[in-house]
């Protein structure tokens, strides 16, 4: 089975990457920050604190892979509880449970998210690291944000990215790093499909 482990901050565009390399290979692809999300919409629809470790548990380990709605857990808000929830190791280890049993299926498989190169698979064929400066990721978050209508401050956006990568890289449990094994691709001066480009390189290359 092949398994492509895709990492990388958040707006990095790992997940439009993800998505055209396993249309492009016919894999299955899971974006594990669904996961991640659907747990911490489960404790705010509730009205529960995030830090409720046995609620947040009891969720991750009853997830259903096949019912996370990308439009539904993309809010923003959701995103920035996700990352909170994400430092208990115990709702870590059943949603990793739940991601290597995705990471099996045939003919392969493509996961993105923190820590797939590191931990969830740290066998994969293939290992990418996709990132970008804040500035940037910043940059795109706040174009996303105007073209759906919604105000915000470019500083604000920026903090947001820089706390979430702080609280990324830097939780005790699987923070977020490069597998010492990843290639890495920088997009801050590089668009989508040049991106895409470089990664099928590198695959191909491997798949050989
Ligand atoms: O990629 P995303 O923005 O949907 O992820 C939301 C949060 O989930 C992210 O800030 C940290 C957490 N996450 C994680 O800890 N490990 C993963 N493999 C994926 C996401």
């Amino acid at each position: 089975m092949t398994t492509i482990a895709i990492d990388g901050p958040a707006a990095a565009g790992k997940g439009t990457l993800s998505r055209l390399i396993a249309d492009a290979y016919g894999f299955h692809h899971l974006d594990t920050g669904l996961t991640y999300r659907a747990v911490a919409k489960a404790l705010l629809d509730a009205g529960l604190p995030l830090d409720d470790e046995a609620v947040a548990v009891r969720s991750a380990s009853e997830i259903d892979l096949s019912g996370l709605d990308r439009a539904v857990l993309s809010a923003h808000g959701i995103g920035e509880a996700a990352s909170k929830i994400a430092v208990m190791p115990a709702v870590r280890r059943a949603l990793v449970e739940a991601q290597r049993s995705f990471a099996r299926k045939a003919p392969g498989t493509v996961l993105d998210g923190r820590d797939i190169g590191t931990v969830v698979c740290p066998d994969a064929k293939v290992k990418l690291y996709v990132t970008a400066s804040p500035e940037v990721r910043a940059r795109r978050r706040y174009d996303e944000m105007a073209a759906g209508g919604v105000q915000a401050e470019f500083a604000t956006v920026l903090a947001d990215i820089e706390r979430r990568d702080a609280r990324d890289m830097g939780r005790a449990d699987s923070p977020l790093k490069p597998a010492s094994d990843a290639h890495l691709i920088d997009t801050s001066t590089m668009g989508i499909e040049a991106a895409f480009q470089a990664a099928r390189a590198i695959i191909d290359a491997a798949l050989k």
